[in-house]
């Protein structure tokens, strides 16, 4: 296998690639003035299973490069393409909330498919989309963070009362509750708007005996984590700490939480941010090789996108 890294993955690519097996390949990812990309890929892959490593944070901007980069993997001998997507985006819009809207959840995992031949991605937000399969047309792997997220609280916080912020987290917060043998509430969120999210918290004397550590999958705008930390403190208990699974954080997100009064913000390494400090590399390891040994993959991929340029203008 060759994995190849996007170019802000390197950190996590240099301990998934030892736990692989696999031999690690840089690409090059210019951004001309004008904003469009070239990517540069190396000019043998004769026959390689190769894994593209991208975390699909800010997926618009990623989602043509990962196109180019699958289809040029291909063209230089690649017999299949995977994706491994630590952080895989667009998944809370997972139906029409308004006539209208487009539900970007299976739309994305549409395009992913047209361009890899499988995928593994860390913690899905999936609610009512139960299941990858349920979107993706190619064998699609979900790494569960919860066991790395127990053994870090116990180690770390082994007085924790685990907090979901809302009824989307219970999945999460009552698996890392199980595993560290810790007890969990989960609160009550209402959202009116990007920035608007309010958060009650029900009186609970189980609340006030330990370190609050409020879990979610992600934090984004961070005003989920904000207004659960500011609720809590109001009810009386000691400041939370935040763990997040994805440290999406949009600009400012995390001031945001902090500012509201949390003790700390720790996430896993699915983006990299400098609040990290739950490795996933060996899951995800586990997780590629089972799936990639477990396939009946194509020899040369079964997703080309052709006709490239040149073979249209042979026509
Ligand atoms: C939604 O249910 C998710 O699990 C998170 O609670 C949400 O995405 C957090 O968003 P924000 O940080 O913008 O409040």
């Amino acid at each position: 296998m060759i994995l190849v890294p996007f170019p802000d993955m390197n950190p996590l690519a240099r301990s998934l690639a030892p736990a692989l097996g696999a031999d690690l390949s840089l690409l090059d990812w210019h951004r001309f003035p004008d904003g469009e990309s070239l990517m540069t890929l190396p000019d043998d892959m004769r026959d390689a299973d190769v894994a593209i490593l991208a975390t699909l944070r800010d997926p618009d901007r990623l989602a043509l490069p990962l196109r180019f980069a699958a289809q040029t993997a291909r063209e230089m001998g690649a017999r299949n393409v995977g994706l491994i997507a630590p952080y895989l985006g667009y998944m809370r819009q997972d139906r029409r909330f308004r006539d209208g809207q487009a539900i970007s959840a299976k739309l994305f995992a549409g395009f992913l498919a047209e361009s890899f031949d499988w995928l593994v991605t860390v913690d899905p937000h999936l609610h009512r989309i139960a299941r990858l399969e349920d979107v993706f047309t190619i064998p699609a792997g979900r790494v569960a963070s919860a066991p790395r997220l127990a053994a870090w609280i116990r180690t770390n916080l082994p007085d924790a009362v685990l907090l979901g912020p809302d009824s989307e987290s219970q999945q999460w917060v009552a698996e890392v509750a199980r595993l560290a043998a810790r007890p969990y509430e989960v609160l009550r969120k209402v959202r009116t708007g990007d920035h608007q999210v309010d958060i009650s918290v029900p009186e609970s004397a189980a609340l006030l005996e330990g370190t609050p550590v409020i879990l979610d999958d992600i934090a984004s705008s961070g005003r989920t984590m904000a207004r659960a930390v500011e609720r809590l403190l109001a009810a009386g208990t000691g400041s939370p700490v935040c763990l997040a699974i994805h440290a999406v954080f949009a600009e400012g997100a995390h001031d945001v939480i902090m500012s509201a009064g949390a003790a700390r913000i720790v996430t896993t390494d699915t983006i990299p941010h400098p609040s990290n400090a739950i490795g996933t590399a060996a899951m995800l390891a586990t997780a590629v090789r089972s799936l990639v040994s477990g396939l009946d993959l194509p020899s040369s991929g079964k997703n080309r996108l052709t006709p490239t340029c040149s073979d249209r203008n042979s026509q």
